[in-house]
């Protein structure tokens, strides 16, 4: 991990999350403190919930973000949230392309990049999340599949302080399965290499976040994983003590 980047450690409740959580919330604030020296904390919790996180947040180290935004700033599109509102609820970052999110809905890779644009127009950072399918993989099409993802996702004019990447791998996500720390560092070198074609050296300072099936057991591994920035963590982030665990893993 290069010393000019500092890890960020993000949780994605998914849609999980009822007011009561703001008890477990609490506890994370709680717990913040002591790991929060050595990694940036952020929690996506579900829309529902982001204003009062963020009152609850105030003063504390951990950040708050959505995990999805429509790409206009407003308009005649029911259901849908803005990057404008997720901001105006105390959101900084956005998840973007999630790979549920991309087999629900059917979003393309022109989707997400515009998704990417509608964040940072609202001053938000974008997560913008890529993956390869577990045939993708027995293919052995995923550094190819997962390229194609960042050049057509990633928006022109993208920084470090716009941008962030997670790489999940989508066979890895919710079942336990992680990729070998090779597979992972092979990925995120291609990545960095892919940026580089945008951003040129600027690449170097972006973030790229592993999400898979991170667990508190793993996260040492994991994190210390060359061109690893972090961890993308759904199912261990909706407790405290495991989300904590994992950010305690940064070293
Ligand atoms: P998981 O989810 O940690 O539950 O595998 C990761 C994600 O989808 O971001």
């Amino acid at each position: 991990m290069s010393s000019s980047r500092r890890p960020l450690i993000a949780g994605n409740w998914k849609m999980n999350g009822l007011r009561r959580a703001g008890e477990e919330f609490a506890a994370m604030i709680a717990g913040s403190a002591g790991v929060a020296a050595a990694a940036d904390l952020l929690i996506c919790p579900p829309a529902t919930l982001l204003a009062a996180f963020a009152a609850q947040a105030q003063g504390s180290p951990i950040a708050l973000g959505a995990q999805d935004c429509h790409a206009a700033e407003c308009g005649a599109h029911t259901g849908d949230l803005s990057a404008e509102m997720l901001a105006d609820a105390g959101a900084r970052f956005v998840i973007v392309g999630h790979s549920e999110r991309r087999a629900d809905h059917g979003e393309s890779d022109a989707t997400v990049r515009a998704k990417a644009e509608a964040a940072w127009r609202a001053g938000l950072i974008a997560i913008v999340c890529v993956g390869e399918t577990r045939a993708q993989r027995e293919a052995g099409e995923a550094l190819a599949v997962v390229a194609g993802q960042v050049r057509g996702s990633v928006p022109e004019g993208a920084s470090a302080e716009t941008l962030v990447v997670a790489y999940e791998p989508v066979w890895a996500i919710g079942t336990g399965l992680v990729p070998t720390v090779g597979d992972v560092e092979a990925m995120h070198a291609e990545i960095r290499r892919v940026l580089g074609e945008r951003l040129g050296g600027g690449a170097d300072a972006v973030r790229i976040l592993y999400g898979g099936s991170v667990k508190p057991d793993n996260a040492v591994e994991l994190l210390g994983a060359s061109d690893v920035d972090g961890a993308l963590v759904g199912g261990a982030s909706l407790k405290a003590v495991d989300f904590l665990a994992i950010a305690g893993a940064v070293r």
